[in-house]
């Protein structure tokens, strides 16, 4: 068979992670990333790293890398791997410089990438892709891979040639038919997001204490109920039915640590993507997540006073406001607006 190209648009923390596990499993893939990222690999590498000791290790030498967008010229498939705030950006350059035969895939998180990136791209096909786990920069180089779980894809046909090259990357990919479901299945986990970057902590310790899983219980319960007029059935992602998130993490912690499942097991050394963005002083992808939530309940005239107060809070963290906040901290701030808190 032919060898296809792979260009990874947006080469950090997933991107890489992805791009190196493939380059590892020998596919041609070419990644478009920052200095920073450039500077990583020069000196380490591509290392990714998981669970049970599990490691590849991609010399710098082998790792074809660039600042600007030109491989995309000869892309069979474009992973976008940039934070939400970057998709039109990159949805330009893929315009500009990519083949329209070449699959577009969104890797991101959030349920309006795909549809902007269609909307910019008409002539390619643009699929979605959810990635079930977290993977964080160590200060070691490595890109360490915290949580399990297989890719669910957008089922399309043009994922057939592909399927294979991903397996022997063991990045396996699972294709669905109600991809949407899967998305806001893993929306509502991403709820987390917000409330482990104003925790500061890692993503084990703020899930073992009660008053940061009272504020996430409240925000799930928000999207529930909004998901639930707006008829979508949220896809379970983990060893949990997403109705029976709320009382799960409303157990007391002892209870938690013994029903909480994978949620209570984490790595830990696993962070948030928006722990990482605040600590680097980025923008967050609070709006696409928590802010997702807050406008489909103002559009049934409802509102999400959780998911909207973590929007506000996490947005005076990017301008410099608290981002360690305690967990009594954030649940007394919550309580105030949201009764539902300690239901
Ligand atoms: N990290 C995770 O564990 C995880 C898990 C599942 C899903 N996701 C999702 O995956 C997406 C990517 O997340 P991430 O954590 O991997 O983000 P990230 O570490 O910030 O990686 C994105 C990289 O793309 C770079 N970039 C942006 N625009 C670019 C451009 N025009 N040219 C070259 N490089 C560009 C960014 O540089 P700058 O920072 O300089 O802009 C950054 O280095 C997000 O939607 C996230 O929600 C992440």
């Amino acid at each position: 068979m032919q060898r296809k190209n792979i260009v990874v648009f947006g080469a950090g923390s997933i991107g890489a992670f992805v791009g190196g596990s493939l380059i590892a499993a020998l596919a041609d893939v070419s990644l478009i990333g920052r200095a920073a990222m450039r500077g990583r690999i020069e000196c380490h590498g591509l290392v990714m790293s998981g669970a049970r000791g599990w490691e590849a290790r991609v010399p710098g030498a082998m790792v074809r890398f660039s600042e600007t967008a030109q491989s995309l010229c000869a892309a069979d498939l474009v992973i976008v791997a940039v934070k939400s705030a970057d998709t039109t950006e990159a949805a330009g350059q893929i315009f500009h410089l990519a083949p329209r035969s070449a699959l577009v895939v969104s890797f991101q998180n959030g349920i309006e990438n795909v549809s902007l990136l269609r909307s910019r791209l008409p002539d390619n096909v643009v699929l979605g892709a959810m990635v079930p786990f977290n993977v964080v920069q160590l200060p070691d180089g490595r890109l360490h891979r915290g949580t399990a779980g297989d890719i669910v894809v957008e089922a399309h046909p043009r994922w057939q040639p592909w399927l294979q090259v991903f397996r022997s990357a063991h990045l396996p990919l699972r294709p669905s038919a109600e991809f949407r479901e899967v998305q806001w299945g893993k929306l509502l986990l991403n709820l987390n997001n917000a409330v482990n970057a104003l925790s500061g902590k890692p993503l084990r310790t703020q899930l073992q204490e009660r008053g940061y899983r009272l504020v996430l219980a409240a925000s799930i319960e928000e999207a529930l109920a909004a998901l639930a007029v707006a008829g979508i059935r949220p896809a379970q992602l983990g060893d949990v039915p997403p109705e029976r998130l709320p009382a799960l993490l409303r157990l007391a912690d002892d209870a938690f640590a013994q029903a909480g499942g994978a949620l209570a097991s984490i790595d830990a050394r696993a962070r948030s993507s928006m722990w990482e963005d605040l600590e680097a002083g980025r923008l967050t992808e609070v709006e696409e997540l928590n802010g997702a939530v807050v406008r489909l309940a103002r559009s049934q005239h409802r509102e999400a006073p959780a998911n909207d107060m973590l929007c506000t809070l996490v947005h005076a963290a990017e301008r410099g406001g608290d981002r360690h906040i305690e967990a009594h901290s954030l649940a007394e701030r919550l309580a105030s607006r949201c009764p539902s808190l300690h239901a």
